[in-house]
């Protein structure tokens, strides 16, 4: 079976003293979770909280980084310095960051291979805009976008990564997929992954959904035998919202330990 998980996208949101608060906050209402729960704060809060986060069971994220370690790259944040900070994983291809900051296929192919290489587990996001969708394009784009980021990787790398189903239309909105429209295109990834890297690998990688989701519709999207956990934006923000979504994952999966 497969551990769910949901990761919180905090974005640019918080400075570090209120992401310390946050998780302070989470630290107390999400005691010995039964699920992974991972935290994606801004890079200037990512030490502040990792100190917060040691002897939890909750791990560290970061929502992108560059794919070369280190050199005369003005701006960027390298796949070591994140570990080195205790990050775990990291959020790639986030729709924002294609649609505002020129992420193509080919980078997020290349933001994965050096987050694997330095150890790190990506949350790779994949999903069409409602433009798309209404052309019934959802199932093509989502093939480019999860072939692109994973072309040549082998089933060990695959099977080490998450993948994130996130709509466009659904991000950020309240207007989250039904949990069947969420359901059909997770199964549309899982039977891609089958056919480039087979079965074995395809059952284990976890695929969460992602666009709206609220401490009121969590329980019902996970409950689709292809949702395995969810990344959350705005609800993760609030601690009661996400400790809901964290406790929805549990109940939906029926994991007790
Ligand atoms: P949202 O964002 O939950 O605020 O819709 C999700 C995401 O962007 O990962």
């Amino acid at each position: 079976m497969r551990r769910p998980v949901i990761a919180g996208n905090w974005k640019c949101n918080l400075t570090s003293r209120e992401a310390v608060a946050l998780v302070q906050q989470l630290k107390a209402s999400l005691d010995r979770p039964t699920v992974d729960v991972v935290v994606c704060p801004p890079f200037t809060a990512l030490a502040a909280v990792a100190s917060q986060l040691t002897n939890t069971s909750i791990a560290l994220g970061a929502q992108d980084l560059f794919w070369e370690p280190q050199g005369a790259f003005t701006g960027e944040v390298s796949a070591p310095m994140l570990a080195d900070l205790g990050c775990r994983y990291c959020i790639i291809g986030h729709s924002e960051r294609r649609q505002s900051f020129g992420e193509t296929d080919d980078r997020v192919h290349k933001k994965l291979r050096a987050a694997l290489q330095h150890g790190l587990t990506p949350i790779v996001c994949v999903g069409e805009t409602l433009k798309e969708r209404e052309a019934n394009r959802t199932f093509e784009v989502v093939r480019r976008q999860v072939q692109g980021a994973l072309h040549g990787l082998s089933a060990k790398e695959v099977g080490a990564l998450i993948l994130a189903y996130e709509p466009v239309w659904a991000i950020g909105t309240g207007r989250n997929a039904t949990p069947a429209q969420a359901q059909e295109a997770q199964a549309f990834i899982r039977r891609l992954l089958k056919d480039g890297w087979g079965a074995p690998v395809a059952e284990a990688v976890r695929i969460q959904y992602g666009g709206s989701v609220n401490a009121s519709n969590a329980l019902e999207l996970l409950q689709q035998p292809d949702v395995d956990g969810a990344l959350v934006g705005g609800a993760s923000l609030n601690a009661e919202a996400f400790t809901a979504i964290v406790k929805s994952a549990a109940e939906a999966k029926l994991v007790t330990r």
